[in-house]
């Protein structure tokens, strides 16, 4: 007898960039009223990447991509999907996702972009993967890319020192597998959600369609903080509790990186010990939407994670969004 097979959207091939010029805590402090020390103790971070001249989140994103298809061994005219997450788009129009194909040389694909701010690469994989298993698409690109250098007010020490700019990216093919997700490879499952009710915590104060002009970005950190380490905790445990999984059975958390106090702090609640958690918010800051895919990266380049290995990727942001992921490598 044959075992049912399901669609499933598998990562086929994973990819980051980053700008050239790398910027130092140490560095900011010639110009910020700050210190190596604070940010570090209040922080994790160390160093940021900050976006140049001919270095857009356009840009960023083609290279992450082309590194993506690259490790997947797929030309780009096999792409018939792009999703782009980013609040920090080239222009208010067109999508940045056009860009990239354009960039990547891609006659005729669906592209477009995907506003959920840090949480915005959960939410772009969760509409890729639903087009995947829905046969709207078989191969697709989905990246989180951002230049937020550009949206920072750099006289609010208390914002200008978290950010920094960067791209990650992943392919993902269609595959048929077993229907037992313990069996199965691929996205496994996805947990979305949002709360308008807080978007005066951490938002832009600008927009075509209010001021006229782009804005910069404003929060008020430490209730976003609060927020983030209830919420991330709530959703990871629906989405294991979803696949009948448990803290134990994780082989790598792969989290939004915006502080490493919230990395910690998420990592207890779950019971999972700091050493499962990928953590690269000390070399890049948080970069919004590309944080996840560009940490999944790092890990996977290193060595750190393999195929089969099962992972947890989340992000929470501004609006406020969140959402977690569960995915067997
Ligand atoms: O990715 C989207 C989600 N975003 C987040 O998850 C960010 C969440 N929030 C945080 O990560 C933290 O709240 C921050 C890192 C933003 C701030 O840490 P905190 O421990 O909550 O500090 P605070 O904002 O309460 O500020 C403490 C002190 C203040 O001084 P007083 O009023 O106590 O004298 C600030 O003025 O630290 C001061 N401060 C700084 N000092 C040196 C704020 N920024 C700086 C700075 N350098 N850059």
């Amino acid at each position: 007898m044959t075992q049912d097979l399901i669609r499933r959207a598998v990562i086929a091939g994973t990819g980051s960039a980053l700008p050239r010029r790398r910027v130092t805590n140490a560095e900011l402090a010639e110009t910020v009223d700050t210190t190596d020390e604070w940010i570090v103790e209040r922080t994790g971070i160390r160093a940021r990447y900050i976006a140049g001249d001919g270095e857009t989140t356009a840009t960023l994103a083609a290279d992450a991509a082309r590194r993506a298809l690259e490790s997947a061994g797929i030309a780009a005219a096999s792409v018939g999907l792009i999703v782009l997450a980013t609040a920090t788009p080239d222009q208010t129009f067109p999508s940045s996702a056009t860009k990239v194909q354009a960039l990547l040389g891609i006659d005729d694909c669906v592209a477009f972009d995907v506003q959920a701010v840090c949480s915005g690469f959960l939410y772009a994989l969760s509409v890729a993967e639903s087009m995947i298993r829905s046969g709207a698409a078989t191969t697709a690109l989905v990246i989180g890319a951002e230049t937020f250098s550009r949206i920072l007010d750099w006289e609010d020490r208390g914002t200008c020192v978290l950010f920094g700019d960067g791209a990650g990216a992943v392919v993902l093919t269609a595959e048929d597998g077993p229907a037992d997700p313990a069996q199965a490879r691929g996205v496994l499952s996805t947990r979305l959600h949002a709360d308008g009710r807080h978007n005066d915590l951490l938002y832009v104060d600008g927009g075509p369609s209010t001021t006229g002009t782009v804005g910069k970005l404003r929060m008020k950190g430490r209730e976003v903080f609060r927020h983030a380490v209830v919420n991330l905790a709530g959703v990871l445990n629906e989405v294991l509790a979803e696949l009948e999984l448990t803290s134990a059975d994780i082989d790598w958390l792969v989290p939004h990186q915006a502080n490493a106090r919230i990395l910690d702090a998420t990592a207890r609640k779950l019971g999972l010990s700091p050493d499962r958690v990928i953590v690269t918010v000390d070399q890049h800051a948080n970069t919004s939407a590309a944080s996840v895919p560009l940490a999944l990266d790092v890990a996977v380049r290193d060595g750190r994670i393999t195929r089969g290995d099962l992972l947890v990727l989340e992000a929470m942001g501004g609006g406020f969004t969140w959402g977690a992921s569960v995915v067997r490598f």
